[in-house]
């Protein structure tokens, strides 16, 4: 209502006298600001005027326009102004039609002031009662319409940084499980649903297997049946829409998922190069089934995301399974050319891995070793034929030139880039633990670990195979010969760990 003001008194009457006693009257009580018109017409001339008249006091019998009729119109145009009637006959039946217009009280002629005191109060106080009544309506309503905005809103918010965040997080992932389990973690916490699920299809068993899972899973959702049509996973999978339901319930028939009413369930198609490989969907008691389509739209971006990024995996396993294959036949057609060498590199793989188990090494580490250990001396491609397959021993000059394939074999595989382990590992795997090796002359630990194992596995097959210049040695010279250099050329750890193995070994030939 803001700053305190008189309030605002409307006479309408045709009789000038009524007109001027009641208004020297109110304005004796020094509240009022009077305004007065002698017809209808001329009081909505100033009904346009004066802004916030509070209250109308009206002569029932005007020429032109009844009261009644006034009041009506009047109220249709404000219903927060109060009108009272001024009549010298207040029958019944002008009670009623008074009433029905709208009218709040009546002033009978000829005036009481005491009575007409306490009934200008009732009508300034219906006044404020109505003018506050419309203002909480208003500020409902714009509460609501500003609520509304607000989640509105927030939600364009949240889908900026949900689209954000997928992308970020997604483009981190390095193979398809990562991904999987990414991609159902996302779903939840994005959505803020209770439980997320990928079900991808299993072309042999003709079912959908669920593949990763976050939060509570329901019973008998692990693998579902192609043939169980009427399961919305299937459907989605079959038809390859999106399904909305409005329940969390998605199937299976634990306790749990029969009590939720409330929330409901998302599910759209999960897509590789287009074909449709799998289903992911969210369920929550929390989303309201109204906005839920808004969410089915996220899911579907964070679905189609992912897709990408799993094409973009698998292009990469291809691209570098490819490579690995093509450098590891370059290897083992380089290997072949010389009969003493052939097979070296499976061999020494071999060797190594099972060193490298022995010692804990991480499944990442296991994948690094492989793939070096198949191409560490892929660098020999760079060096003459005379040289690597000299029968006598070599020069000095030739031992030089043959000292460079690490590093020639670490540029080769340093120019696939992303493969920094593997490239080290190669280019150490001449090191010695008392840095007297080459090319770098690195010492203990400082050498890559996988190198130490490499240059162990190297050694050990070395010794046993044939050269130009020796016959192949008994294996149990070549662990002697290791054994005896461990903590010189070799990490002593490393050496530990394959003397287990030998003994098994020998063990096991003992046996037999
Ligand atoms: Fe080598």
């Amino acid at each position: 209502m803001g700053e305190k003001r008189n309030w605002r008194v409307l006479i309408v009457d045709d009789d000038p006298q009524i007109i001027e006693m009641l208004e020297s009257f109110l304005k004796f009580q020094k509240c009022y600001e009077v305004h007065t018109a002698s017809n209808a017409f001329d009081a909505f001339n100033v009904l346009d005027q004066v802004v916030d008249v509070d209250v109308v006091l009206v002569d029932i019998n005007m020429p032109g326009m009844t009261g009644i009729e006034f009041v009506k119109r009047l109220k249709d145009r404000d219903r927060t102004i109060v009108a009272a009637i001024i009549t010298g006959d207040p029958s019944m039946d002008v009670i009623v039609k008074a009433m029905r217009s709208g009218a709040s009280d009546f002033l009978s002629k000829p005036f009481k002031f005491d009575q007409f005191q306490v009934a200008l109060k009732r009508l300034i106080k219906e006044r404020s009662i109505l003018l506050e009544n419309a203002f909480l309506t208003e500020e409902v309503r714009v509460k609501k319409l500003l609520e509304q905005m607000n989640k509105k809103l927030e939600r364009k918010m949240r889908e900026q940084s949900i689209l954000f965040s997928i992308n970020e997080t997604l483009a981190k992932t390095k193979n398809t499980t990562e991904l999987y389990q990414t991609l159902v973690d996302l779903g939840a916490s994005l959505l803020d649903a209770s439980t997320a699920m990928l079900w991808i299809k299993e072309e042999e068993r003709d079912s959908l297997v669920m593949v990763a899972s976050h939060g509570e899973v329901w019973e008998g959702l692990d693998e579902i049946p192609c043939s169980d049509t009427s399961n919305p996973v299937i459907k989605v999978i079959r038809d390859g829409i999106p399904v909305l339901g409005k329940n969390p319930i998605v199937v299976g028939t634990t306790k749990k998922s029969r009590d939720g009413a409330k929330g409901c369930y998302l599910m759209v198609p999960f897509r590789i190069r287009e074909e449709i490989l799998g289903v992911l969907g969210i369920s929550s008691r929390d989303i309201e089934a109204e906005i839920a389509h808004e969410y089915l739209f996220l899911l579907h971006i964070l679905s189609e995301r992912a897709s990408l990024t799993v094409e973009n995996i698998l292009l990469y396993d291809t691209l570098f399974m490819n490579l690995h294959a093509t450098l590891r036949a370059l290897v083992r057609s380089l290997e072949a050319k010389d009969p003493y060498t052939k097979l070296h590199s499976e061999r020494v793989t071999q060797w190594a891995l099972e060193v490298a188990k022995k010692m804990n090494c991480s499944e990442e580490e296991i994948e690094s070793l492989t793939f070096a250990g198949h191409l560490h001396d892929i660098g020999k491609i760079g060096i003459r034929d005379q040289i690597l397959m000299k029968p006598g021993r070599l020069t000095e000059e030739e031992y030089e030139i043959i000292k460079t394939h690490p590093v020639i074999g670490a540029e080769i595989v340093g120019h696939l880039g992303l493969l920094h382990l593997e490239t080290s590992i190669i280019r150490h795997h001449h090191e010695r633990w008392d840095g007297n090796g080459y090319p770098d002359g690195l010492k203990g630990k400082d050498i890559p670990k996988l190198s130490r194992i490499l240059a162990v596995a190297d050694t050990y097959d070395a010794i046993t195979s044939r050269r130009p210049y020796r016959k192949a040695m008994p294996d149990r010279f070549a662990y002697e010969e290791i054994r005896k250099n461990s903590g010189t050329q070799f990490d002593p750890q490393v050496v530990d760990a394959f003397s287990l193995i030998i003994e098994e070994k020998m063990k096991e030939c003992q046996e037999e």
